[in-house]
């Protein structure tokens, strides 16, 4: 996990519609640094930046200050290596299973036996078997997300810029997922492991994966604290009921809340 930065949030601020007049404050400064390998996620209140953070480090959106760095690079828009999973609208609804899949590699000109084999060692990791020919509709919400997952990895991106993609889903089949995710994640980082930002609304499901996590307050948003997670990987379904971690889960349950009490004061 340790290494060097692989990522570096540099004073970054964003305002929208400066010039329509109506101008929203998403994000106050925001400096961070992840580190090579790391999974971090970002916790915080409804309409605090997540987003627009995630959106700014993907290079869909440009910040109004500051900037991001990728291997010690400044950024300057999105790029194959920073992939993206979202919680909607994360697959091409015309293009089956093995198109969504394969589309990354396709469209970067790779030979069509060389993306077949890319499909198949991702459908089989997300445990997809079968469903290739499948489109989006037919398929759960979950097998949906698996397969954004497998789109998203079949790019082998060093970066991963999730957010809330597991939000959509009831919760057995969420804790499934963060389970899968896991799994996958190990499977897909055994060369190199691969860094992940994570926005999310559950504070278990950001202990139970990340190693780091990072609180925002209200918009604008900034860094209120950030959490060491300290259980050891692989982290087994069972650690969600220790105390250690109802423990965890209580102090960043209060740290949310101190800030949303004093807003709404
Ligand atoms: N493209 C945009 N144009 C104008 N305002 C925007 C745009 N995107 C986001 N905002 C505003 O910026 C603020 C932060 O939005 P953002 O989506 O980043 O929050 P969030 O933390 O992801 O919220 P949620 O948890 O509900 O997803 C909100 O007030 C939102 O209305
Ligand atoms: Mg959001």
């Amino acid at each position: 996990m340790t290494g060097h930065h692989k990522i570096a949030v540099l004073g970054v601020a964003k305002r929208f519609g400066e010039t329509a007049g109506t101008s929203v404050n998403a994000l106050s400064m925001i400096d961070l640094s992840i580190a090579d390998g790391e999974f971090v996620s970002i916790l915080g209140p409804s309409g605090c930046g997540k987003s627009s953070l995630l959106n700014i480090i993907a290079g869909f959106e440009e910040s109004s200050t500051g900037r991001i760095e990728v291997d010690g690079k400044p950024i300057s828009g999105p790029a194959p290596n920073r992939g993206v999973v979202f919680q909607e609208y994360a697959l091409f609804p015309w293009l089956t299973v093995a198109g969504n899949i394969g589309f990354g590699p396709q469209s970067r000109g790779m030979r069509a036996s060389k993306v077949n084999r890319i499909v198949s060692r991702y459908v089989e990791l997300v445990s997809l078997t079968g469903f290739e020919q499948k489109y989006p509709h037919e398929l759960s919400g979950g097998m949906r997300q698996r397969c954004a997952l497998a789109r998203c990895m079949a790019n082998d991106p060093d970066i991963m810029l999730m957010d809330e993609p597991l939000a959509a889903l009831d919760a057995l089949t969420r804790v499934a997922l963060q389970d899968e995710l896991l799994r996958i994640w190990g499977e897909a980082s055994r060369v190199r492991k691969k860094t992940v930002v994570y926005v999310t609304h559950s504070i278990d499901e950001a202990i139970f994966l990340s190693d780091r996590i990072v609180v925002m307050t209200p918009r604008p948003g900034r860094i209120q604290g950030e959490f060491v997670v300290p259980f050891p990987r692989p982290r087994l379904p069972e650690i969600r009921i220790h105390q250690d971690f109802h423990g965890l889960s209580d102090k960043i349950w209060l740290m949310l809340q101190a800030e949303a009490g004093r807003k709404s004061c």
